[in-house]
């Protein structure tokens, strides 16, 4: 696949390419930031391993290739497809980056005739949930106490998008 270029607000500038293997420790460390199990680099390495496996990454121009902005990994399986993980770096939250990642999967998806889009996510995650509505995504069930943080447990929602 093409780089796909393009330019933000604040004059910040930004690409997306497919995720690599080699993208895995540093896609690793930004998800030490947001999750309380974070994957290590070898969970990502042996995930992006897998054919069904695939993911895009954002990164800022000019600014190499150590540092993603962000990055979301997806698995399409028969002809249904699961958000593995999404992040975005917080000093480059609400410019679009989610969105952009989020719009990749789905069009590589619709390239590979799927049919439905799931997800997982903590009940208590606003911003995530607000970016998955706006997507289309609705809930079609429910986990009780799926994640455990330091703070208590939370429920999960599942969530699904029609592709077709
Ligand atoms: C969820 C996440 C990926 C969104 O990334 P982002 O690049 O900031 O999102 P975008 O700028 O593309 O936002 C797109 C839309 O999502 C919604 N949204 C995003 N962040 C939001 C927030 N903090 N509060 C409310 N709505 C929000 C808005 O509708 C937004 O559109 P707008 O900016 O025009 O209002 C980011 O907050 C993140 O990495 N969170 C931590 C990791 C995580 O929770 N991942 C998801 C669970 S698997």
């Amino acid at each position: 696949m093409m780089r796909i270029p393009f330019l933000k607000p604040r004059g910040r500038d930004y690409f997306l390419e497919p995720l690599a293997q080699s993208d895995s420790p540093a896609v690793s460390r930004l998800h030490q930031e947001d999750f309380h199990r974070p994957w290590t680099d070898g969970e990502f390495a042996s995930l992006l391993a897998q054919d069904t496996v695939f993911g895009f990454v954002a990164r800022e121009t000019g600014r190499g290739h150590e540092a993603p902005a962000g990055f979301v990994l997806a698995r399409l399986a028969a002809d249904e497809a699961e958000i593995l993980t999404v992040a975005v770096a917080r000093s480059h939250r609400r410019q679009g980056l989610g969105w952009k990642l989020m719009d990749a999967v789905l069009r590589e998806l619709h390239r590979q005739r799927a049919e439905a889009l799931f997800l997982e996510v903590d009940e208590t995650n606003a911003p995530a949930i607000a970016l998955y509505r706006r997507f289309g995504f609705s809930e079609v069930g429910k986990r009780p106490n799926y994640y455990q943080s330091a703070t208590g447990a939370s429920g999960a929602l599942v969530m699904r998008r029609d592709l077709r």
